[in-house]
């Protein structure tokens, strides 16, 4: 199934309750807000970097209207102390309960503390926090992103498979410390990086967006003459990088491979235009469950810890049957 269908989410796995504590109806310590029955929920978007983080901010915001929860939206333009900030603000403000995709994986346990002291529930939208104490919230909602890195890589294993070698890589990274980044990262290396015939030969953040993309993509052109794929970790740094190969007078898709993730409609474009050879999908999607969860959650319902997205992959001809019908 296409995860523009989504739903397209699948409520995965561990089924372990969380739930109750911290809901409107539990006495949830100093939170919940005016008992009329509306639902306020304080999200912390990490920002605006990507075509990706524009279609999920707009999933967030008209399922919340759909829905009826009310929502208290707050951009954090890529950085931590935003985020913290803001979810400090919804803590004062007694709202019944806070989601948000944080920046960073790390540094995340006092402010959760702070929630849950305060009996408002969290819930984690597309990207996880490496906290030990999963009691700090109350379900993630999103992409196995190590999948997606895997994906890639045996793309490349196929697509390289008569290639005597050595296929000469360079990576560009999302920004340092997020979860797509580090589990890309890790499962695209799981593939590739014990066989000797792949060099990597440059990897870098171009933190998510097209002009980090580009910058760095001309840094690499310059540094290495002998280029053969570039595994971007979205497809707006590949946008980017697209543009540093052609004005290095290259064919992005022919003379330099290229495959990102994310799946939208620029980036399939450029797929379908052969500049990009292959895109494995991630689903902005995720406000309908998002908003389905949350009224669980403040009900008190359980809820599983982990719900994960569906998601396909593209080649070119894929992309082009594709392309009418893509939302975003
Ligand atoms: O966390 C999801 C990632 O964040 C998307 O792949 C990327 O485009 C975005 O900025």
């Amino acid at each position: 199934m296409s995860a523009v269908v989504l739903g397209g989410v699948l409520v995965a796995a561990t089924l372990a309750a969380c739930g109750g504590e911290g809901s409107r109806n539990s006495g949830g310590g100093a939170a919940a807000g005016k008992d009329d029955g509306k639902i306020v929920m304080g999200f912390s978007q990490v920002g605006a970097e990507s075509g990706w983080r524009t279609a999920n901010t707009k999933s967030v915001q008209d399922s919340a209207r759909e829905a009826g929860i009310e929502l208290k939206f707050s951009d954090a333009q890529q950085k931590q102390e935003n985020q913290i900030k803001a979810i400090r603000t919804f803590i004062s403000q007694k709202v019944d309960i806070i989601a948000f995709s944080p920046v960073v994986e790390s540094g995340w346990d006092t402010v959760l503390k702070e929630a849950k002291d305060a009996g408002i529930p969290v819930i984690l939208t597309d990207r996880a926090v490496d906290s030990p104490d999963k009691t700090l919230y109350k379900t993630f909602i999103g992409s196995d992103f190590v999948v997606e890195g895997t994906k890639a890589g045996e793309w490349v294993k196929k697509e390289f498979a008569s290639a005597a070698g050595p296929v000469n890589m360079v990576e560009l990274q999302g920004n340092t410390g997020a979860a797509p980044a580090i589990d890309r990262k890790e499962g695209f290396a799981s593939v590739l990086g014990s066989d000797p015939k792949f060099k990597m030969l440059a990897s870098q953040p171009g933190d998510f967006t097209r002009v980090k993309g580009k910058e760095v993509m001309e840094a690499f052109l310059r540094a290495n003459k002998d280029i053969d794929l570039l595994y971007a970790h979205n497809d707006d740094m590949g946008l980017g990088a697209i543009e540093a190969i052609e004005a290095a007078g290259k064919k992005p898709g022919v003379d330099i491979k290229i495959v990102t993730v994310d799946a939208v409609k620029d980036g399939m474009q450029a797929l379908a235009d052969g500049k990009i050879n292959f895109i494995v999908e991630c689903s902005p999607l995720l406000g309908p469950q998002l908003m389905e969860l949350a009224k669980k959650v403040v009900a008190g319902e359980t809820v599983p810890e982990r719900v994960l997205t569906e998601e396909t992959t593209f080649t070119q001809e894929q992309a082009k049957a594709a392309l009418p019908d893509r939302k975003y």
